[in-house]
């Protein structure tokens, strides 16, 4: 898709209602640092529209992106951030729920994992919670750039096999400095908006 427009409709905090949209959204999950803000820019073909930080933690709302007025793309606080107090980590963990939850209008989430390590417990379980609520999360795998071609496939089969990946789901390796993989994840987004 030639994005043309983009906008930062709505932000949501831990006590905000969600908004009703009437377009597709399309959601980033995953842990604090792992990539989602600068995988968003790469599909929106912006540098730093989405706030990108090397400090995790940086996202800490729930960002609905208006992209040429058909779709949105929600970026999702990162979970899994150590520095955070138990307090917060829980309230974020409910936001993330909540609108999981909530949500009517949700059509594809990705949950992005770091190419170069094995997933964590949170990575695991954001993975079985979301398959428990209905959902069948396609998974990007971060940070491609960050190991050789060669390694590509015995890291992603690792993934695959840290998840307990439902059959036949998708990994798809990204990099947001070379933008390998940003084609074939429009695809996905693409197939669905023909629905
Ligand atoms: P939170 O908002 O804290 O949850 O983090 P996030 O998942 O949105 O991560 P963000 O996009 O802010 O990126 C975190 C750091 O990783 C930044 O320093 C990025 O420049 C770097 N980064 C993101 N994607 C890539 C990538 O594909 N390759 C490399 N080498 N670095 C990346
Ligand atoms: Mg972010």
């Amino acid at each position: 898709m030639n994005v043309t427009k983009v906008n930062l409709e709505t932000v949501c905090g831990i006590t905000s209602k969600l908004p009703e949209n009437d377009k597709m959204e399309v959601a980033f999950a995953g842990k604090s640092n792992v990539g989602k803000s600068s995988l968003i820019n790469a599909l929106m073909n912006r540098k730093s529209y989405a706030r990108t930080s090397q400090q995790p933690g940086k996202t800490q709302t729930i960002n609905f992106y208006n992209i040429n007025d058909a779709l949105y793309f929600v970026d999702l606080p990162g979970y899994g951030y150590a520095k955070i107090s138990k307090e917060m980590k829980v309230k974020w963990g409910k936001m993330i729920e909540n609108y999981l939850k909530k949500t009517k209008q949700l059509r594809i989430l990705f949950l992005l994992v770091d190419i170069r390590h094995e997933p964590g417990q949170n990575d695991v379980d954001m993975y079985n919670w979301s398959v428990n609520y209905g959902y069948n999360p396609i998974i990007i795998a971060t940070k491609s750039d960050k190991i050789s071609k060669g390694q590509l496939l015995k890291h992603t089969t690792m993934i695959r096999k840290k998840l307990n990946c439902i059959e036949g789901t998708p990994i798809i390796p990204f990099s947001a400095l070379n933008k390998s993989g940003r084609d074939e994840i429009w695809e996905y987004i693409e197939d669905m908006m023909e629905f």
